[in-house]
């Protein structure tokens, strides 16, 4: 297919920031950080989001949220952004390196080279479409401090196992796992959801064409209402042990914030499956997307403006189910009327369930559907 094996990482080398030390961190000044800026900075370490080393400084910053690219006009869509309150950051400025800790445990390194503002406003626009507060990603924007911190990381110990964090897998694992399937062509499949059929349906496609198939759930800070963790692993794991052949497909967690923005996420989406080694990536109806902030296929559009990004996006149309075709359709191959059509999507599901409806086997698969029921409280609840 044109494609060598392996796949470079973007912007060419998979970047490593652990780092073993014996040095005293006595005195150090600390800086304490969420479960999630965790989970980002253990990322950088890994190469995740190569060829980021650490928190994006202001030239690179500013050029993300306007051009979609870092400085040096790499393709790079999400800025990875620390943010502290005023106090802080001017003790940070004067520490220059500060010891990371969360969880009462120091697990790594900042290597702070500056400090900058966030303006609000101006980046909620330019990355989400929109400043309502209704918008999850503008909604955290607002709720960020006002100084952002730019520099590298070092982590020094990884997050603790966990029964959620059971399948992550590092980009240097997942490109081994590759390398002894012997793939070529490896489809990268993003999703924050538990699995419905149209999910099915898009990664089975693929798979008819293409190697191996890496699934890669997100697990993660998710907004009100989405599914919670636990399901979407669970509904994977019984999946793929019911309906998906071993040795075409490789099931991995990625963990990390869904961030909500369409089409700039989906590029940022692809970025880190090609981290991970695969040399496709799967772009289907509203990726990314939440409420009516972007168009259904603005996820595919945004493609055009990046050329350069070296993982090859497979993009499909909205699947639903023809009950005059009897199968899984889209537009493009199907004449029948809306009468006839059973929509999958997210929301769909969550709708049903939510009121306590079985969805249909043509909908979901009756184990997904019963991971689910069983559960006392599916849903994400932040309020
Ligand atoms: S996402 O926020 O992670 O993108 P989701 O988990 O629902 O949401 O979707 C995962 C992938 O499947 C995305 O690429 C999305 O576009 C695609 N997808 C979801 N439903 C459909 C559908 N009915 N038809 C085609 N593609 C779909």
């Amino acid at each position: 297919m044109g494609h060598s094996n392996p796949i470079l990482p973007h912007g060419g080398r998979l970047v490593n920031r652990f780092l073993e030390t014996n040095k005293s961190f006595d005195g150090m000044t600390f800086l304490d950080v969420s479960n999630d800026l965790r989970n980002d900075i253990e990322n950088i370490a890994d190469g995740i989001f190569s060829p980021l080393e650490g928190f994006v400084g202001k030239e690179d910053f500013q050029k993300i949220v306007l051009r979609g690219r870092l400085s040096n006009d790499l393709a790079w869509t999400i800025p990875i952004i620390l943010d502290v309150d005023e106090q802080i950051s001017i003790r940070m400025k004067d520490a220059r390196e500060v010891l990371l800790k969360n969880n009462n445990e120091y697990f790594g390194l900042l290597h702070v080279e500056e400090v900058y503002s966030l303006e609000r406003l101006s980046v909620s626009k330019a990355l989400y479409k929109t400043d309502d507060l209704k918008h999850p990603g503008v909604l955290k924007i607002s709720e960020m401090n006002d100084c952002l911190v730019g520099g590298k990381v070092d982590v020094i110990s990884r997050i603790s196992p966990s029964p959620l964090r059971k399948f992550r897998m590092t980009p240097l694992e997942t490109r081994s796992e590759i390398q002894k399937r012997g793939w070529h062509t490896v489809v990268g499949f993003q999703t924050r959801n538990v699995p419905h059929i149209a999910h099915e349906m898009v990664q089975k496609a693929a798979l008819n064409i293409y190697d191996g198939l890496f699934l890669n759930p997100l697990i993660g800070k998710k907004k009100q209402g989405d599914f919670k963790d636990e399901l979407i692993l669970n509904a994977y794991d019984s999946l793929i042990r019911n309906y998906y052949p071993r040795d075409s497909t490789v099931f991995a967690t990625l963990h990390t914030e869904m961030r909500y923005a369409g089409p700039k996420e989906a590029i940022h989406h692809a970025i880190m499956r090609k981290n991970f080694g695969c040399s496709h990536f799967i772009v289907g109806r509203d990726h990314a997307g939440v409420g009516q902030y972007y168009q259904p296929f603005a996820a595919h559009e945004i493609f055009k403006d990046y050329p350069d990004l070296e993982i090859e996006p497979i993009f499909f149309p909205e699947f639903y189910y023809c009950k005059r075709c009897l199968g899984y359709s889209n537009a493009k191959n199907c004449p029948h009327g809306l009468e006839f059509r059973e929509v999958l999507s997210g929301t769909k599901m969550r709708k049903l369930v939510s009121s306590g409806e079985k969805p249909a086997e043509y909908l979901m698969r009756p184990e997904i559907s019963k991971i689910i029921l069983s559960h006392a409280d599916p849903f994400i609840n932040t309020a």
